[in-house]
């Protein structure tokens, strides 16, 4: 997979930054052309010279070399992945907020390139929320990264905040270059943001939903090669590109749109917010304020995911779980209750994982038992996470 990939290697100063060297042998190993950039404080804890061996190239080590001339846009535009391993906060700090002032950092912010960070520092420093939010806006643009793991840190304290391990580092840069087309000849049903049910012409009850998710989704199985239909609610987005949108408003509206093509879809994933309750009589005039009080009487909607459970033959059907409550039962429930294959359950009280939020913090129960929990991720990232789920089942 990485066989005559230009890949940077960004170095800055750890303890850690030794362990780039046995990075840069592996990436050597799987043919990768590799080119290194050492900030100066990488510089003090190993010497330019081992990663010149290694690489078989001169190391960029100065923004103002005479013998690179701009090196920052001539190496910006050759990498096709710049990894920075290990990445120190100041590192992550400077990248997040755009500072430019060394060759690392500026060809960074002059480059195109993906990103991948494996970030190696105090487990203090790790958990501060200065780095916190700095890594929250990298994953928002897209930077990927290679988790640090907990363990002894050069403090002897334990704690999280050790470089990943080199075929954690590996694997994730590996998967920048995958192609998965493993959705080919499927078809894929997805229904994103909310509904809108009216109480009258003006007035109506809703979910809050940004449809982000649901986007993100059917742009995932249309890039996998699926045939994608977007059952929308009202949304603020432009539909991915080569998808089959649907707009509806209400529940009733996306349910039937919904039954008219699971009988012929391979995978459904209801990631829309319906609303669980409509005013059981709309009114087809404005509604005038009339006295202190107002009833409105409700009746529940259509449960489109449970009845797409009874109907279910070889559909895999997705459902999500939006809760408040970090109990491992209301998700299950929806997972029994609905026959479903998987939920994905998110907490909306955590940071990262508000409505309209670009990230997500997600925890898969499928139909297995099984129980999976992620960190922050992007709603790209987490698309993916879940069709690789479901192509365990599909497979
Ligand atoms: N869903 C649906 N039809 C509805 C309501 C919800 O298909 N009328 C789907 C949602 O798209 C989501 C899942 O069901 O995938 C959410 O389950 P649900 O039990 O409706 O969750 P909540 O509305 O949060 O319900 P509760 O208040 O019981 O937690």
């Amino acid at each position: 997979m990485l066989k005559d990939k230009n890949i940077l290697l960004g170095v800055t100063g750890s303890i850690a930054s030794y362990k780039a060297l046995l990075l840069l042998r592996q990436l050597k190993a799987n043919g990768a052309n590799v080119k290194v950039v050492m900030t100066k404080a990488a510089q003090k804890f190993v010497t330019p010279l081992s990663f010149q061996v290694l690489s078989g190239q001169n190391v960029y080590t100065d923004l103002f070399m005479p013998t690179h001339e701009m090196a920052h846009i001539t190496l910006a535009e050759w990498a096709d992945l710049i990894v920075i391993a290990p990445a120190t906060a100041n590192c992550i700090a400077k990248i997040a907020n755009g500072v430019a002032d060394d060759l690392l950092s500026s060809l960074v912010l002059a480059s195109a390139a993906k990103i991948l960070m494996a970030p190696a520092m105090d487990g203090e420093m790790w958990t501060k929320p200065a780095t916190e939010k700095n890594v929250e806006v990298l994953v928002k643009e897209g930077v990927r990264f290679a988790w640090p793991e907990k363990g002894l840190l050069a403090s002897g304290k334990t704690g999280e905040g050790r470089l990943a391990p080199e075929s954690v580092i590996l694997n994730e840069m590996e998967r920048f270059f995958k192609k998965k087309e493993d959705l080919v000849s499927k078809k894929v049903c997805v229904t994103a943001g909310p509904t809108l049910e009216p109480i009258d012409p003006v007035r109506f009850i809703s979910n809050r939903s940004s449809g982000k998710m649901g986007y993100a989704l059917a742009k995932e199985a249309s890039e996998r090669g699926a045939r994608v239909t977007l059952i929308s609610g009202p949304t603020f987005l432009k539909p991915p590109p080569g998808v089959d949108t649907i707009y509806v408003e209400t529940g009733e509206e996306m349910a039937a749109a919904v039954f008219k093509v699971f009988e012929t879809t391979d995978i459904l994933i209801m990631a829309a917010a319906v609303a669980d309750y409509k005013a059981r009589r709309p009114s087809s005039d404005k509604i005038k304020k009339d006295g202190n009080e107002f009833t409105l009487e409700l009746v529940k909607t259509t449960d489109i995911l449970k009845e797409l459970g009874k109907l279910k033959r070889e559909q895999v059907l997705v459902g999500f779980a939006a809760e408040t409550d970090p109990s491992d039962a209301y998700p299950l429930k929806k997972l029994k209750e609905k026959s479903l294959d998987l939920v994905v359950a998110n907490n909306i009280t955590l940071k990262g994982a508000e409505f309209g939020s670009d990230t997500n913090i997600v925890i898969f129960f499928d139909r297995n038992g099984k129980k999976e929990e992620f960190p922050l991720l992007s709603k790209e990232k987490v698309a993916e996470n879940i069709f690789d789920k479901i192509h365990e089942f599909i497979h």
